[in-house]
């Protein structure tokens, strides 16, 4: 996969796997990713799948309608890749922490979904339920952030509290954070996500 790999200062830090939205690339979310932490190696991936020439993750049927046969294969491919990066850029394979936003958020949903330790912890901004007909593994105290909107277009509140629960059922610890500007990623989102990381991960 296309992707950049930048590595960090403190090699015992989490690697911050970046996952962008829809029509974003390997560049959108590096920002972000030095507001979360600025010390650590950074893997910042492009979706392998064209919608008009927007990159994404994998392919939907209509918006909200995800392709579930291309879901799963996207997302095994995108584990994948993460097993091999890990070989070659030389980190540990168990210390990965996903930040994705919209479609890269639900694609890290996904990785979750599937793959029973394949993330350390993750931050999904603006995310929806993956899919509802999987039996998911258990994700035995994995912190996650939630960034939703009250007022996002596209994702119910309903959605939002449903994903919460799939996970802390299987023994995630979620922390949900509203916010009131529709599908954005806002900057109190960001901030809020940093001091979340910081309790789980810096301590
Ligand atoms: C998706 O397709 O993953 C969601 O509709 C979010 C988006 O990318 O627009």
């Amino acid at each position: 996969m296309k992707h950049y790999f930048q590595k960090g200062k403190d090699a015992s830090k989490p690697v911050l796997l970046l996952l962008h939205g829809t029509g974003g690339n390997e560049h959108s979310l590096l920002q972000i990713a030095e507001m979360i932490d600025p010390d650590a190696s950074v893997l910042s991936v492009r979706g392998n799948v064209l919608e008009h020439g927007m990159p994404r993750f994998f392919k939907r049927l209509s918006e909200g309608v995800f392709d579930l046969d291309d879901l799963e294969l996207r997302t095994k491919e995108l584990n994948d890749f993460l097993n091999n990066a890990s070989v070659e850029y030389g980190f540990d394979r168990q210390n990965i922490v996903a930040v994705g936003y919209s479609n890269g958020a639900n694609i890290a949903g996904s990785l979750l979904f599937y793959f029973e330790e394949a993330l350390k912890g993750a931050v999904l901004f603006h995310p929806m339920v993956p899919r509802r007909d999987l039996d998911i593994p258990s994700m035995d105290q994995l912190p996650v952030f939630i960034g939703a909107g009250v007022n996002d277009p596209l994702i119910k509140m309903a959605e939002t509290e449903e994903l919460k629960e799939i996970l802390e059922k299987k023994g995630a610890t979620v922390t949900l954070f509203w916010e009131n500007y529709g599908h954005q990623l806002t900057e109190a989102e960001v901030m809020n996500a940093a001091k979340w990381y910081q309790e789980n991960f810096r301590k």
